[in-house]
Parts: C-alpha cells; sequence; structure tokens
C-alpha cells in the first residue's frame, strides 16, 4: 500500500495526478475529498474543483498506468426522500453543494476506463474524533450543564466501521482484478441502518451512561448544509456484511476507559 498525501500530491494540482500513471498500482483509491460540508455549501467552486473535477483526471492517469480506479462516494447523492434503501441503481438528487460535487465526482470517475464508484456513510474508526466519541462528550457535557442530551431521531444512515469497510473494499477490488465482479457502483455501508439517536443510544449504554434525553429533528441543528433525512443505503449483493454495533460498543467501552 503506497499512500500519497498532501503536500507531494495534491488533488488541486493535475501535474500531481501524473503519479498515478507510472503502471506501479494495480489499483489506485481515492479515499480523499473535501468533507467539510459546511465548507462546500460556503464555496461550492471549491467543492466541485476538489470533489467533482478531479476525480475523473484522477481515474484518467490511473487508466494510462492500466490501475482499476475505485472513487469513493457518498450516500448523499441521494436526497433521502425515499422511504425504503438506496440501491445502486435509484436515482441520485443531491440536496446540498457537497453531494453536488461528489456526484460529479462519480460521473466523472466512471466515465473513463475501468472505475469502481464505492457509496457508503456515516464513517467511525478508530483514532481520532467520531460521532460516538462525540456523543459520549456531549453526554457528559449535559450532565455537567445539567440539561438534556438532545439526539436527532429523524435522520437515518447507516454507520460503518471503517476497518471493517476497508476490507470489503479491498474483497471487491480484488473480485473486480480477477474478472469475478464487473466495474461500477458497489454501496457498502454498516448494517443495520439506524437512527442518530439509536446510533447514540448503543454507545451510551456501552459507556454505562444513562443522562436523560430529548428526541429533536435535524432542523433543531440548523448548518449551511442541510443533510439528507433518510439517504440509507442498501448494500451491494455479494459484497460482506459490514456491523457496527459491536465496534460502537467496545469504542464506546474504550473511551469511557480512558476517561475514567
Ligand atoms: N466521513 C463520512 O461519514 C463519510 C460518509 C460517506 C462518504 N465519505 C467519503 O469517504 C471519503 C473519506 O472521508 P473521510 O471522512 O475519511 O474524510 P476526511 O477525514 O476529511 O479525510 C479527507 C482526506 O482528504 C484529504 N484532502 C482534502 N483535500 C485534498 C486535496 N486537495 N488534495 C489532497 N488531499 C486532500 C485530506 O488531507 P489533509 O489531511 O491534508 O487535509 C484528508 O486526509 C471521502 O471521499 C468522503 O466523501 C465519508
Amino acid at each position: 500500500v503506497v499512500p500519497l498525501l498532501r503536500p507531494e500530491f495534491d488533488l488541486e494540482r493535475p501535474s500531481d495526478h501524473e503519479q498515478l500513471a507510472t503502471g506501479s498500482f494495480d489499483v489506485v483509491i481515492n479515499a480523499a475529498a473535501w468533507t467539510d460540508v459546511d465548507g462546500c455549501a460556503q464555496d461550492p467552486a471549491r467543492a466541485m474543483r476538489i470533489n467533482g473535477v478531479a476525480p475523473g483526471l484522477l481515474a484518467a492517469a490511473a487508466a494510462r498506468g492500466g490501475s482499476l480506479f475505485v472513487q469513493v462516494s457518498t450516500n448523499e447523492v441521494f436526497d433521502g426522500r425515499q422511504a425504503t434503501p438506496y440501491q445502486e441503481g435509484d436515482a441520485p438528487n443531491p440536496i446540498n453543494p457537497y453531494g453536488a460535487s461528489k456526484l460529479e465526482g462519480e460521473r466523472g470517475a466512471a466515465s473513463i476506463g475501468r472505475s469502481v464508484i464505492l457509496r457508503t456513510a456515516w464513517l467511525f474508526g478508530p483514532g481520532g474524533p467520531n460521532f460516538v466519541t462525540k456523543v459520549l462528550e456531549a453526554a457528559e457535557r449535559a450532565a455537567r450543564d445539567g440539561t438534556a442530551l438532545r439526539l436527532v431521531n429523524d435522520e437515518f444512515g447507516n454507520p460503518t466501521w471503517t476497518p471493517s469497510l476497508a476490507d470489503a473494499l479491498a474483497e471487491v477490488a480484488i473480485e473486480v482484478l480477477a474478472g469475478l465482479r464487473d466495474p461500477g457502483i458497489v454501496h457498502l455501508a454498516g448494517q443495520p441502518p439506524a437512527s442518530r439517536r439509536e446510533w447514540a443510544e448503543v454507545a451510551l449504554a456501552a459507556a454505562g451512561l444513562e443522562p436523560p434525553v430529548e428526541s429533536v429533528p435535524q432542523s433543531a441543528f440548523p448548518r449551511a448544509s442541510a443533510p439528507p433525512l433518510h439517504a440509507v443505503l442498501a448494500p451491494t449483493p455479494g459484497t460482506a456484511r459490514i456491523e457496527w454495533m459491536d465496534p460502537t460498543m467496545q469504542l464506546a467501552r474504550a473511551a469511557a476507559a480512558v476517561r475514567r
């Protein structure tokens, strides 16, 4: 595995993309993006350059090197108004500039060579802040302030544990290289789908916290970029099942132990 990072590799500097055309890689995975969704809403042109235009250029460079290209994309290409989970062929309809830029990136990557468009959602992993650690911090703050913990109950998604996602992605790439699977759109996301509140409650219970909880709609937290409310992904048949409950509990227990 060869990580290509800034400052040597910048998505906004097309000359850097030539590093992908050397023929040294079986698979090139673009996991980089401008993921500050509110920043994307304030500067949609920059979002389009990084998330929209760069993936097509990367895919072209990877194709020149004979590599399979994987573009990591998002459930936010959907509007979240569908009651049932989205399948690969459902029509995207982004409702914010981040989603629009990621959809453009999908289209650019798909139009060139052999590309896998990997849609995922609600990532959390070991190390660094994530939804689980933020919920525990918010619960402690609420306890200190004597207030209820406000949890969103009308936004649904797929919490996805990144180590499991990496394994599932590697399997898909190997199958495509071996000719056992066609390139194209793949949904890899944690199961079962959950609301933010349901996900938070699993973490709180594992950490042994029982704060008073108030259910609120997502609109109680106004942002520059509103997320889709029900952009739940149906996992692509024949891919590894990704579990989120056990990793959430383990992460929450470890975070609680560090705090004690
Ligand atoms: N997080 C989620 O819940 C979620 C959900 C669905 C899909 N996704 C997708 O999954 C992928 C990874 O997301 P993430 O949450 O891991 O993102 P992240 O933590 O924000 O990491 C993004 C990475 O992209 C790099 N990057 C940003 N702009 C760049 C540029 N111009 N040139 C080179 N590198 C650049 C950043 O580098 P620096 O460290 O140097 O800034 C950072 O390492 C993205 O494609 C995202 O759209 C994420």
